[in-house]
């Protein structure tokens, strides 16, 4: 069965304003334990607001969000429940870092579950070893931290309430490649290590592509493609209609493509790319 699933899932801002938008419409996904879920989409398309629909912290104008098969706001502490098992990241957490250490800020989770203070610092020390904070740090003010490590604080502030399904939006944004590569190794090894279903909204194809087993393309507040990577990746054209960037090697087959070679365009790694190429010049006599 379905860890969490949308059923004609639609949120619409500022209902009854000037201002009304309609960011997500009809939304049907299905998501299964233990999947790696990515998440991509122009900005605005929905992503954000999606996402917080899972753990409930936004309510739908209308439709339903279940959770092991149940209304998720079926009762408030079903609710309440499941803003514990969803565990959600936002976009630029860091901004949300508030207390005087590292280890207090790890802990606001876990202390909110009413665990015990033996329970809380089992949790805290495991989710900073998850994300490589070293003990030493945890003492230190999360202000005095490198932008990537303040990153890596509030992930481990999600990872330490162990939730079942962890959600980050956006958990590589404005970080340099090696901050990107540490966070996105560091999601692989959560997922590899605890089976947890993990959902992650990412800007990058070539991210997505590495580590999903899933794709979701949201585009202007509806879902343009739900299917596994490859699938996607087939609908390469397809995606840069709708402003998404596809990987690089996949952009110069699609070139190739244009200019009537016969070349595959479903492709979107390097090795890949590499066989495709070698093949295809093999077929011309040139190798
Ligand atoms: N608080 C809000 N009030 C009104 N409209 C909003 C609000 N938050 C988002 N929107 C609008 O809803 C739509 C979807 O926004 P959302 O933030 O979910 O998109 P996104 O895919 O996460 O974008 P990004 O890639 O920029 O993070 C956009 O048109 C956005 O302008
Ligand atoms: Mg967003």
């Amino acid at each position: 069965m379905a860890i969490i699933e949308t059923q004609n899932l639609t949120y619409v801002y500022s209902e009854g304003t000037p201002f009304r938008k309609v960011a997500i419409e009809d939304i049907n996904i299905s998501i299964e334990e233990g999947e790696f879920v990515g998440i991509i989409g122009h900005t605005g398309s929905g992503k954000s607001t999606l996402v917080q629909h899972l753990n409930g912290l936004l309510k739908p104008t209308s439709g339903t969000i279940l959770y092991d098969g149940k209304d998720i706001h079926s009762s408030k502490e079903f609710t309440r429940s499941v803003r514990f098992n969803v565990g959600l990241c936002f976009q630029y957490p860091e901004y949300q870092l508030f207390e005087s250490s590292v280890y207090k800020d790890i802990a606001f989770g876990p202390q909110n579950m009413g665990l015990s203070e033996e329970e809380i610092n089992e949790h805290v020390l495991r989710a900073a070893d998850f994300v490589g904070i070293k003990k030493e740090m945890l003492k230190k003010s999360p202000f005095d931290l490198s932008g990537g490590e303040k990153r890596r604080v509030a992930i481990a502030g999600v990872i330490a309430m162990e939730p079942k399904v962890l959600i980050l939006d956006e958990p590589t944004a404005g970080l340099d490649p090696k901050g990107r590569d540490t966070i996105a190794d560091m999601i692989d090894n959560y997922r590899k290590s605890t089976g947890s279903t993990v959902i992650v909204v990412s800007h990058s194809m070539e991210d997505v592509a590495k580590s999903a087993s899933k794709v979701l393309v949201m585009n202007k507040g509806q879902v343009e493609f739900f299917t596994g990577v490859k699938e996607v990746f087939s609908n390469a054209q397809r995606l840069v209609e709708i402003g998404l960037n596809v990987p690089q090697i996949t952009g110069i087959l699609m070139d190739l493509k244009a200019k009537g070679y016969n070349v595959r365009t479903d492709i979107y790694s390097v090795d890949e790319a590499k066989s495709e190429l070698l093949r295809f010049f093999k077929e011309r006599g040139v190798l």
